[in-house]
């Protein structure tokens, strides 16, 4: 029960918002791949599947990355067909073609590649500089696209750099551009290390929007390092953006930039959305519960305002 007894929030709907959010989980993609202690493949697979029972739709299962440089998920040739069966999307992120070829081996159907707006972090995180880590990208989603597989391209550090400080919109502007001209049919605007504030959301957006970029291509992917993520989401609710990334239980991080903490957490955005009368599909009571579960596998409780409000444990 939250503060007012209630398991729901109020709704009152604002003005100029859409009517209804994709919500993006990446919590068992960006929550598990920063766990220290590695998560048993079996439990993975317990936690997609109660996030699908949650009403959530979209639900990034792993990564097909190098395993040494992801142990936590190096498991993914055992994890995905353990949940293939489910009638969600399972997007999955492929780096290059070697982890497109696993992928698809398995089945997968959608898949993402993961660029940077920034030098620095496109090499701890990819051994390759900007320029170099697109290249590896473009066989990738030509493969992809003909193959029918949907494609999402994420751009990392577009607010943000830990080495490199404040980024530039142009910046951010080159990337997503070369990344739909890949082809990519989604993009996710991914603020890393979570520094950015709402007024800095509605300038990138308004400067991708001036150089041809289409709002409804974009979704927004917010770490919540400095209790932002959720302010952030409204503004780009407010710009037109109708796709958000959050992890369930606020899990997340990056283990290429330290500074990274976890997403948004889920039902954080939830308990907004519904508030403000904005369809999400999910049932607020079985995530929550979901996190809980996942919460107690992991040793520790969630940092999610809107689970510990709710929590079936008190
Ligand atoms: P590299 O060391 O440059 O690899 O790493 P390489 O291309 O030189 O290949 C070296 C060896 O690795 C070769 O084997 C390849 O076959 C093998 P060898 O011939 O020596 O025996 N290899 C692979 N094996 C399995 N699967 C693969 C694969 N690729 C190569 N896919 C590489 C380059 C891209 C592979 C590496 O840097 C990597 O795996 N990086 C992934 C890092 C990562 O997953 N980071 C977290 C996800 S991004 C994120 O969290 C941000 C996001 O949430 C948005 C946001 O918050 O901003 C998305
Ligand atoms: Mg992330």
């Amino acid at each position: 029960m939250s503060a007012l007894g209630l398991a729901l929030p109020m709704t009152v709907p604002a003005p100029g918002l859409p009517a209804r959010v994709r919500i993006h989980e990446v919590g068992a993609r960006d929550g598990l791949q920063n766990e220290k202690a590695t998560v048993p493949t079996e439990v993975k697979a317990e936690f997609i599947r109660r996030l699908a029972d949650a009403g959530l739709t979209t639900i990034e299962a792993t990564s097909f990355v190098h395993p040494k440089w992801v142990p936590q998920l190096a498991d993914a040739e055992q994890l995905f067909p353990q949940v293939s069966d489910l009638s969600v999307d399972l997007p999955v992120l492929v780096p290059n073609e070697r982890g497109l070829d696993r992928a698809l081996a398995l089945g997968a159907r959608r898949v993402a590649v993961f660029a940077s707006a920034t030098e620095s972090f496109a090499k701890a995180n990819l051994n390759r500089t900007v320029d170099e880590a697109l290249a590896m990208f473009e066989p990738v989603v030509a493969r992809a696209k003909a193959d029918g597989v949907h494609v999402r391209g994420y751009l990392s550090m577009c607010f943000g750099d830990p080495w490199e400080g404040p980024v530039p919109a142009a910046q951010v502007v080159r990337v997503c551009t070369a990344l739909l001209d890949l082809g990519c049919d989604e993009l996710s605007l991914g603020d890393t290390i979570g520094v950015a504030t709402p007024g800095q959301v509605t300038a990138l957006l308004t400067a991708l929007s001036a150089e041809g970029v289409p709002t409804e291509a974009l979704g927004v992917h917010f770490h919540d390092t400095y209790g932002q993520a959720l302010a952030n989401t409204l503004a780009a609710l407010q710009y037109g953006v109708s796709t958000v990334d959050a992890s369930a239980g606020g899990l997340g991080g990056c283990p290429y930039a330290k500074s990274a903490t976890g997403n948004l957490a889920t039902e954080d955005l939830v308990w907004m959305l519904h508030g403000l009368g904005i369809d999400t599909g999910v049932d607020l009571g079985r995530l929550v519960a979901t996190s809980e579960w996942m919460a107690d596998r992991l040793g520790r409780p969630s940092p999610s305002r809107t689970v510990r409000a709710l929590s079936h444990k008190e």
